[in-house]
């Protein structure tokens, strides 16, 4: 048994300071979250409904048939939840703005006291030594702008660039980092071609005018808060994974590429080389995006990072679906795969194929059916997770990459999504009756990862002073 109860049980695998060895002192090592997952509070204060509200009001969305209007009730805690942080260690806090909070209609006036709460998080996370990183859009378009369009609407990346400036000139000299959007593919994707998600709809070529939008919206927003004078370090997130073909049959493998082109390169072409890939347009055909002269230079702005979210591998095939329990990996709470090397895949295969900017792996995690019990959660399996994922990121390191830093998704238990609460990939257990929050076994486990990090780092300079002549 381990002296503290919420100690991890260890395999010389998941030993922190033979993981911390990995990583240079700077490396940033953080945790994350957004606002709609955590925040609730969606009525009061000023605050306008975002296409979430109205997702989760239609039945049958949620599995669970909940709700954002509780979630971990952050908006009342923050105080609390960063003393969390603090107590376990964390240097860097990556969380959203609820765009409807600050701007309620997504155009026109601002809400005082939305714009204070993010003000005051952000003082109150420097206050206490921990880097703020900012994104703009995790997915909760206010309301009022789906009722114009929503991001099929050119409109919108007005109205986004409008609200990016904003919030540029609020937070613009504190934040370490600004986030334009958080995997635009699942807005495109999963709230516009397969409905899963808000606001819902199921169309293909509103799905590839959204993406183009989105895209958009971010090179317009990058190049204003630039000429702003924003300080922060700015880019996008996008989930990614290395996408396999579930057998060698032909039709299977031109299923991969395809499904790689949608996910990754859809996104990594025009960010970085300045035009969609020709095989994806083909397949669109008709329903490509309409593409005006000058948006392919405006979505091409140079990055100062690129965020990465990374879970499992995606399996492509041609007929029915994909059986993630025949392959004998284990699998998460999702039914994921556990598959770390798929993030070293991905980083390399990135790095060979684009001129890449620094990279930061913005969110990386596992749901678990954790229980606590006598005030105790023992989530081994994630702690795995994390340890194996994390050495994936130093062997891509090693093979040149430049990560520079790790985010763990997530700080909390919270609403995840179309999943509802049922879902938890906190490393801080949340009792949704009592909002009772209990550090996780993992979360021990992360903070003697960034202690042996801090440790090794003092390490060097002392032994880099013993070698200074007297
Ligand atoms: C990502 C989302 C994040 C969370 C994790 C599990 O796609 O960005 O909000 O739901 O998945």
């Amino acid at each position: 048994m381990s002296a503290n109860p919420t100690e991890p049980l260890l395999a010389p695998a998941q030993d922190p300071e033979r993981i911390a060895r990995m990583f240079p002192a700077e490396f940033v090592w953080g945790v994350a979250t957004s606002a709609f997952q955590i925040e609730g509070s969606v009525a009061g204060d000023g605050r306008g409904p975002s296409i979430w509200d109205t997702f989760c009001a239609r039945p049958g969305t949620i599995l669970d048939g909940s709700d954002g209007r509780e979630a971990c009730s952050h908006l009342t805690r923050w105080e609390s939840d960063l003393d969390l942080l603090v107590a376990l260690g964390v240097g860097h806090y990556r969380f959203s703005i609820s765009w409807s909070r600050v701007q309620p209609n997504g155009h026109g006036p601002w809400n005082d006291t939305g714009i204070a709460f993010y003000d005051r998080l952000v003082d109150g996370l420097l206050a206490r030594g921990i880097k703020p990183h900012v994104t703009l859009y995790h997915w909760d378009l206010p309301e009022a702008l789906q009722q114009r369009g929503g991001w099929q609407s050119r409109e919108t990346v007005a109205d986004f660039v409008g609200y990016a400036r904003r919030m540029g000139a609020l937070l613009g000299d504190r934040a370490a980092t600004i986030t334009t959007h958080n995997e635009p593919w699942v807005v495109a994707t999963l709230g516009h071609r397969e409905g899963i998600f808000a606001p819902g709809l199921r169309d293909r070529r509103v799905a590839a005018q959204v993406s183009h939008h989105l895209l958009l919206s971010h090179g317009e927003a990058l190049t204003a808060l630039r000429a702003d004078g924003v300080r922060s370090q700015l880019g996008i997130v996008l989930n990614q994974a290395p996408v396999h073909s579930a057998t060698a049959l032909m039709e299977d493998r031109a299923k991969a590429q395809l499904e790689d082109g949608e996910l990754v390169r859809w996104y990594m072409d025009p960010l970085l080389k300045g035009a969609y890939p020709a095989d994806v347009l083909e397949h669109l055909g008709a329903d490509a995006p309409q593409v005006l002269p000058g948006d392919l230079e405006r979505i091409r702005v140079p990055l100062d990072f690129l965020g990465i979210n990374y879970y499992t591998r995606n399996i492509a095939i041609a007929q029915g679906a994909y059986d993630p329990s025949s392959s004998g990996l284990e699998l998460t709470d999702m039914g994921w795969e556990v598959y770390p090397t798929g993030l070293t895949e991905l980083l390399t295969r990135l790095q060979r194929d684009y001129r890449l900017p620094p990279i930061y792996i913005t969110e990386n995690g596992a749901a678990y059916p954790d229980q606590c019990i006598d005030g105790v959660v023992h989530d081994d399996a994630r702690v795995r997770y994390l340890a194996s994922h994390i050495e994936a990121v130093a062997q891509a390191r090693q093979a040149g990459v430049d990560v520079l830093g790790y985010f763990a998704w997530s700080l909390l238990d919270n609403f995840e999504w179309a999943h509802g609460y049922t879902k938890r990939f906190g490393i801080v257990h949340v009792d949704y009756r009592t909002q009772a929050r209990t550090p996780k076994s993992s979360a021990v486990w992360y903070r003697a990862l960034q202690k042996a990090t801090r440790e090794r780092s003092a390490g060097v300079v002392l032994r880099v002073l013993d070698r200074e002549p007297s």
